[in-house]
């Protein structure tokens, strides 16, 4: 526990040193060299925009997660097909944005207890990194199906998939089967980090199946409180 802390440690002041080194980089260009010209400076201070942004990403990513794994957020009753419609609004210009066909089949709706908002985050992660990890013309799509004891969520996507050796460590903190590829995207690696606890705090289990140039689908299956 302790080992695993300290390497936490180590990689939250690693990604935070990246941006700040290179937000302190670029200002020091921008005081010390006043004859750029306009377009340059420009270009600098979107650079410096960039980092700051990413920045902010990481320090709320990091609120969120350590937030989830403190406590179980709100406990109200919430129906799940509901929250996956307005998931799929927000996610549908991202997707159309990168030519991403994203589309959504229903089954059963079942209304379970816990933190809305929490479960929305949750499946928006999911979506987020099923349209990052496909190339464009691909398709992610959400199936749902509720049963009488039991709800099961599914994000599928035809994407780049993920090599087996990778699969037992996808939900660790700050891991990432391709760094340069992830930090083009943007990605601070906490995504799944937050998806296990969330899923965790419905007292659900999330399963990978993933097949490299395949695509990979996420499946979360959540139990219903008996009544
Ligand atoms: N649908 C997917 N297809 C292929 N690889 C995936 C998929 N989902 C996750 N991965 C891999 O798992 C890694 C961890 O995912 P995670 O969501 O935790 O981090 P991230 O997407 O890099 O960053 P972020 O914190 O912004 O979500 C990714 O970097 C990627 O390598
Ligand atoms: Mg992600």
């Amino acid at each position: 526990i302790e080992r695993i802390r300290k390497d936490f440690v180590t990689n939250v002041t690693h990604e935070l040193k990246t941006p700040l080194t290179s937000i302190k980089g670029y200002i020091e260009l921008l005081k010390d060299r006043e004859e750029l010209d306009h377009d340059t400076k420009q270009r600098f201070l979107e650079i410096i925009e960039i980092e700051a942004d990413r920045l902010t990403d990481l320090i709320n990513d990091l609120l969120l997660l350590s937030d989830v794994e403190n406590n179980k957020g709100r406990a109200e009753p919430f129906s799940v097909n509901d929250i996956i419609n307005e998931v799929i609004e927000i996610m549908a210009t991202i997707s159309s944005e990168k030519n991403i066909h994203l589309s959504c089949s229903y089954g059963n709706d079942v209304n379970i207890e816990g933190d809305k908002n929490r479960f929305k985050q949750m499946i928006i992660n999911l979506i987020d990194n099923a349209i990052k990890y496909t190339n464009p013309g691909g398709t992610v799509e959400i199936r749902t199906s509720g049963d009488t004891d039991k709800v099961i969520i599914a994000v599928a996507d035809n994407g780049i998939g993920i090599e087996k050796k990778h699969i037992d460590r996808l939900f660790e903190r700050f891991y990432r089967t391709d760094k340069s590829r992830s930090r083009a995207e943007g990605g601070t690696g906490l995504g799944l980090a937050i998806v296990k606890h969330i899923v965790k705090n419905f007292d659900g289990v999330i399963k990978v199946e993933s097949e490299v140039d395949v695509g990979s689908t996420f499946t979360v299956i959540i139990p219903l409180k008996p009544v």
